[in-house]
């Protein structure tokens, strides 16, 4: 079994993000952005003015390496960096994270990406946040959490989150945008959101962050996940 994975699943807005970051910091372990590396094939996909319909293959297949990394700034939030160039101004929009969710039904993006996904599995550990990280790609991991919150608050959340980002958003638009992705991404077919097995579940709606991250550390000190300093 692979102890040395934590994962954290859930809806945009949940503070997912922001938790799993915090978390990977404090631990020392590696961090991986699921979300980043669908919004990043997504922009590539619209920077490129290929068809998806028609040479969505072609185009993967002359992807030979989708060097995609995180870094921490200053802010200790993660900068996303596309084969050097910083792509946070680019990517962290609705309208990235819609096309994001539309390409995340096909399976060869899915197939291309899980490929990826699996190359951050690096010692000591692995902090992985996205749709599927405790259902289907990390699914023997050792520590797996589910993040739920109601539309309204995820919604005020993502809005402060991108106003802060100097991203412009509307809070009823952003609600609007939130359900549609939401439907998209606990119905699809393939690896649909849903809460993995064994999954803690974390309702976020009235917990602050401070809080949040207390119950994350304490189910973390209870886990089988090896720690650093073992
Ligand atoms: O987490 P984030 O909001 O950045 O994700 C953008 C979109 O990428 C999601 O709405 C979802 O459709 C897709 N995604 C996915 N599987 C993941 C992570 C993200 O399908 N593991």
């Amino acid at each position: 079994m692979n102890t040395n994975v934590i994962t954290f699943d859930g809806y945009s807005g949940t503070g997912k993000g922001t938790i799993s970051i915090m978390l990977a910091k404090k631990i020392g372990f590696h961090y991986l952005d699921s979300g980043a590396l669908y919004r990043t094939l997504a922009y590539k996909i619209i920077e490129s003015k290929i068809n998806p319909k028609s040479d969505l293959t072609k185009f993967l297949v002359s992807i030979d390496n989708f060097d995609v990394s995180f870094i921490y700034n200053k802010d200790d939030q993660i900068d996303v960096f596309y084969d050097g160039k910083c792509l946070n101004s680019f990517i962290r929009d609705e309208n990235t994270a819609k096309a994001a969710s539309e390409i995340a039904k096909n399976n060869e993006v899915r197939k291309f990406l899980e490929k990826y996904q699996r190359l951050f599995e690096k010692p000591p550990g692995l902090v992985a946040d996205g749709r599927d990280m405790g259902s289907k790609i990390f699914k023997n991991a050792g520590l797996k959490f589910f993040f739920v919150a109601n539309l309204k608050k995820r919604a005020e959340r993502r809005y402060y989150q991108l106003k802060n980002q100097g991203i412009s958003a509307n809070l009823p638009d952003l609600e609007d945008k939130l359900s549609i992705r939401d439907m998209n991404d606990t119905t699809r077919s393939l690896s649909p959101l849903v809460k993995p097995e064994g999954a803690i579940e974390i309702d976020t709606s009235d917990l602050t962050i401070t809080k949040v991250f207390d119950i994350v550390m304490k189910e973390f000190d209870k886990s089988n996940i090896i720690k650093n300093n073992e």
